[in-house]
């Protein structure tokens, strides 16, 4: 895909340094930050919410993108705090609302782009029906919860499936993505690419985040 962007998550990262080790991810390059927040019901993890998305602004300043992905059972609940708190991208998991259309409009009416999420085990004719009315489609290539865990290289076809029906769509896959697997999500089709564990527990960060932009645009 032309003009691929690189969002690491900072799922991995010592927490205690959060803001510092954003600044570090944008200092080497991000395109955007990815920030994951575990309520620890939709998803077996907890992380963090809207007041440390709050800080982490105010020490960033009004520039990074951030894209939030909320692993959380009632997604309804945190669109105005997330919003005020200053999110540009609420990214939603399709398995936790009943009504997409609704939260769709009201991320809108908040002001953030929309993200929608699909779980490794849901088919992607669900996410179709919605794909007209959202800024970016949001492949799970693992299991949300946890970071470092195996790329399912089975969820390619959703992406290209995607792709082809939706050619303008922005698509996001994120979990096991790295040097290894950036190829298959390339050819696939995705153009914005979360990184989490291979930018994390590298040394030198800013040269796994071009080998992933470089390798996706080609
Ligand atoms: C998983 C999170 C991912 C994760 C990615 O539930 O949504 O963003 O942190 O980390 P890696 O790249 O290590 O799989
Ligand atoms: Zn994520």
């Amino acid at each position: 895909a032309s003009g691929c962007k690189i969002g690491p998550s900072i799922l991995n990262s010592d927490l205690a340094s959060l803001g510092a080790e954003c600044l570090r991810m944008l200092d080497s390059g991000a395109d955007y930050l990815h920030l994951d927040v575990m309520d620890g019901h939709f998803v077996p993890n907890i992380t963090f919410g809207h007041p440390v998305v709050e800080s982490l602004r105010k020490q960033l300043g009004q520039d990074p993108f951030f894209d939030m992905h909320m692993m959380v059972s009632r997604p309804e609940q945190w669109v105005k705090p997330m919003a005020v708190a200053g999110a540009n991208q609420y990214t939603f998991h399709l398995e936790a609302t009943e009504n997409p259309g609704a939260l769709i409009k009201d991320i809108r009416e908040n002001g953030m782009k929309v993200g929608l999420a699909i779980k490794p085990g849901t088919t992607v004719e669900y996410l179709a029906p919605w794909a007209n009315q959202i800024d970016m489609a949001l492949v799970m290539t693992v299991e949300p919860g946890f970071g470092g865990q195996k790329f399912l290289e089975d969820m390619m076809p959703k992406v290209h499936w995607l792709r082809t029906q939706f050619p303008a769509l922005d698509i996001e896959v994120d979990g096991g993505v790295g040097p290894d697997t950036i190829h298959k999500c390339a050819e696939a089709g995705a153009n914005m690419i979360v990184s989490g564990s291979a930018i994390m527990r590298s040394e030198d960060p800013r040269s796994v985040i071009n080998l992933l932009r470089n390798v996706c645009s080609e």
